[in-house]
């Protein structure tokens, strides 16, 4: 196997995505594939969905993931948006033997952070940088002079002034089910960003997910006292990031 190349998956709550990529540029080689979970997205039908994803670009080596919960090593520790049965899984013995190599798992919008770090929109800046991932939850990732503080998690936190938690109106989620506009959306938005501000006074923040196709219309709708930049792996930074920890975990 080439080893400059490098294979990752950003697993999400509706659906998980695979990219090979070079190891020195983070350059996308091959095909970047989408798949949606449709009926299920229980482990039993999706890891072997991606295991046979994996078949499909004969993989064989290191890969990582990125979950959408806290891990801690092999470990899931939370599974909040893809459902509980995944506490439980043997997602890295179930990967480790489709791909023959060791399964690094990340957190999804950690993996984001960290490809954006590495090589887009944070790349060579110093100071705080907060990372939004914006999906079926709010991913929350800041790096301090692009050193990580892993599962932050303060999406799960309880909004400021609304019931529930914040990622129950700052996410793709919320958009669908209070079935706002992207005006309303956005509004709602700016609460999550102004609360996330004054909690973590950031230099700059990055903002990733589907949301972000409409970023020429959304831009003018939010504001913070820092600047406020769309990721430049605009839906390649999980797996990217995923696969870029699979490489620093497996040096010596
Ligand atoms: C989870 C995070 C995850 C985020 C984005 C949140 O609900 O708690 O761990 O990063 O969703 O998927």
């Amino acid at each position: 196997m080439d080893n400059r190349k490098m294979l990752g998956i950003d697993l999400g709550g509706s659906g998980f995505r695979v990219g090979v990529f070079d190891s020195v540029s983070g350059k996308n080689i091959g095909e970047f594939i989408e798949i949606d979970h449709g009926a299920s997205r229980h482990p039993d039908v999706v890891l072997p969905r991606i295991c046979s994803v994996l078949s499909t670009l004969q993989w064989n080596g290191p890969i990582g993931l990125g979950f959408p919960g806290a891990v801690e090593g092999h470990d899931i520790l939370s599974a909040p948006n893809i459902g509980q049965e995944w506490l439980d899984a043997a997602v890295v013995q179930v990967l480790e033997q489709c791909c023959g190599g060791p399964v690094t798992l990340v957190n999804d919008a950690d993996a984001v952070a960290i490809a954006e770090v590495q090589f887009g929109a944070g790349h060579g800046e110093n100071g705080t940088l907060l990372t939004l991932t914006i999906g079926t939850g709010l991913g929350t990732t800041v790096t301090e002079n692009g050193t990580l503080i892993p599962n932050l998690e303060y999406g799960l936190m309880p909004h400021p002034t609304r019931e529930g938690k914040l990622e129950d109106h700052v996410s793709g989620r919320a958009r669908k089910e209070f079935d706002l506009s992207l005006i309303e959306w956005a509004e709602r938005f700016q609460e999550g960003i102004d609360h996330l501000c004054e909690q973590l006074t950031p230099d700059r923040i990055v903002l990733y997910g589907g949301i972000m196709e409409h970023w020429s219309e959304l831009k003018p709708l939010i504001r913070a006292q820092c600047p406020l930049l769309p990721a430049i792996h605009s839906n390649s930074a999980g797996a990217l990031g995923a696969a870029f920890c699979s490489v620093e975990s497996s040096e010596p």
